[in-house]
């Protein structure tokens, strides 16, 4: 099978493994799903446990395997809620008539039955049993009640089964387990596309310890790769200073200087399908950046004077290379708004621009807000004041709108 199913890559999976002849294959699952880059945490019914053992599905996953609702130790090392949280997705291979029914039912007499009920993300279940159980009527009504709830039913298959009868009730056979669940993760607008994105400020030397920067939080930044992860790309986030936590999936990479941020951008920009300059950029730093700190009176002056040279313009640099990404700038303006962007839209050679506003401090830089206007070569939309993070979906799916037009 394909090896590299990107959609997989840093996602979060929360393994349940419930009681039944096809736990055994959980161990398999496990290691395949982090070949493809998943990260695994696993769940186990007491039922399971007798199939399999935790101590192999621990060595496997190299995290301890979460057993019990109540026990102190466990709670405050990952507890319940922590656990629903930390996942992109809940599958459980294999999932018992037993545990359909609980699910179903809505039970939380148990952690994965709990978990599943305090989760928000998707819950992908892959029956197995005797083909007798699955047939029965209250199996079926069960599962399709899932369903109609928005649990994802993986399988089961048709076949032989261990217990020597043939029907539909074996598990999916492993690879076919990967590819749906890869497939679950496949919203995506931006599905197989890698996206660069800078953010933050940058730090210009003056001497070991000053420097110049400028206010900016990386907030738009984080949120924007945190979106297109959620829309399946792969994301390189170059990254300035910030006292932010980047996206989990994203692949981090921490710069100082506006020339740092422009090496390490074009060393990564053969992989790039779309780049995004988010990153307050300082367009200028000092000509020198002194090797000791500079005394308070040195020459005995009331005035310092530092002279300043140009940075490279990250972005119009990238909007220049050949082949070009699909290019995305911001336009931080105090005044003129528009017409500025647009103007920098042009001489940048962007495909797109958000403009906005920070003259104004309930929006912009620090804030968690934004208030902008989107444009393109023949268009613009005007953004209401909205959340980072909600203006970062759409300026996914503009992106997305626009490089499906451009095929
Ligand atoms: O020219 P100005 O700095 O206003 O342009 C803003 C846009 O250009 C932003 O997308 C910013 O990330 C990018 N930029 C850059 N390199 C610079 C200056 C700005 O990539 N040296």
């Amino acid at each position: 099978m394909d090896n590299t199913l990107l959609t997989l890559r840093n996602r979060r999976i929360l393994l349940g493994v419930t009681g039944g002849i096809a736990a055994y294959k959980a161990a398999e699952l496990t290691r395949r799903l982090q070949d493809q880059g998943a990260k695994i945490r696993i769940i186990m019914t007491r039922s399971a446990t007798e199939f399999i053992t935790p101590l192999t599905l621990q060595a496997l996953s190299t995290n301890p395997v979460h057993l019990d609702l109540l026990n102190p130790d466990t709670e405050s090392a990952m507890g319940h809620i922590e656990l629903a949280r930390w996942a992109d997705l809940i599958l459980i291979v294999p999932a018992s008539a037993n545990f359909l029914a609980r699910l179903a039912s809505g039970h939380s007499d148990d952690l994965l039955t709990t978990v599943c009920l305090a989760a928000e993300c998707p819950v992908a279940v892959a029956p197995a049993m005797n083909q007798a159980m699955w047939a029965k009527p209250a199996t079926q009504a069960n599962q399709k009640l899932l369903v109609s709830r928005g649990v994802h039913l993986l399988g089961p298959d048709h076949g032989i089964q261990a217990c020597g009868d043939t029907g539909a009730g074996r598990l999916l056979e492993i690879d076919r387990l990967i590819l749906a669940t890869s497939e679950l993760f496949d919203s995506g607008e931006l599905t197989g596309k890698t996206v660069m994105i800078t953010a933050g400020p940058t730090r210009e030397a003056i001497d070991p310890v000053r420097y110049i920067s400028n206010h900016s939080s990386g907030k738009q930044g984080y949120a924007l790769a945190q979106a297109a992860l959620d829309a399946g790309a792969r994301v390189i986030l170059i990254s300035g200073p910030t006292q932010l936590a980047a996206p989990d999936r994203a692949e981090l990479v921490s710069v100082v200087s506006a020339q740092d941020m422009h090496d390490n951008v074009q060393s990564r920009l053969s992989e790039t399908d779309i780049f995004v300059g988010v990153a307050a950029v300082a367009d200028y730093r000092p000509k020198l950046a002194q090797n000791q700190k500079i005394k308070k009176n040195a020459a005995n002056k009331r005035t310092l004077t530092l002279e300043f040279v140009e940075n490279p313009d990250i972005i119009a640099e990238v909007a220049d290379s050949v082949p070009k990404p699909f290019t995305v700038g911001f336009a931080a303006e105090t005044e003129n708004i528009e017409a500025y962007a647009r103007k920098k839209l042009i001489e940048k050679k962007l495909d797109l621009i958000i403009a906005n506003n920070v003259a104004n401090a309930q929006i912009g830089f620090n804030s968690d807000l934004n208030e902008t206007t989107i444009l393109w070569q023949e268009g613009k939309v005007n953004m209401p004041t909205m959340s980072k993070r909600a203006l970062s979906e759409k300026i996914v799916t503009i992106i997305s709108q626009h490089i499906k037009q451009r095929i």
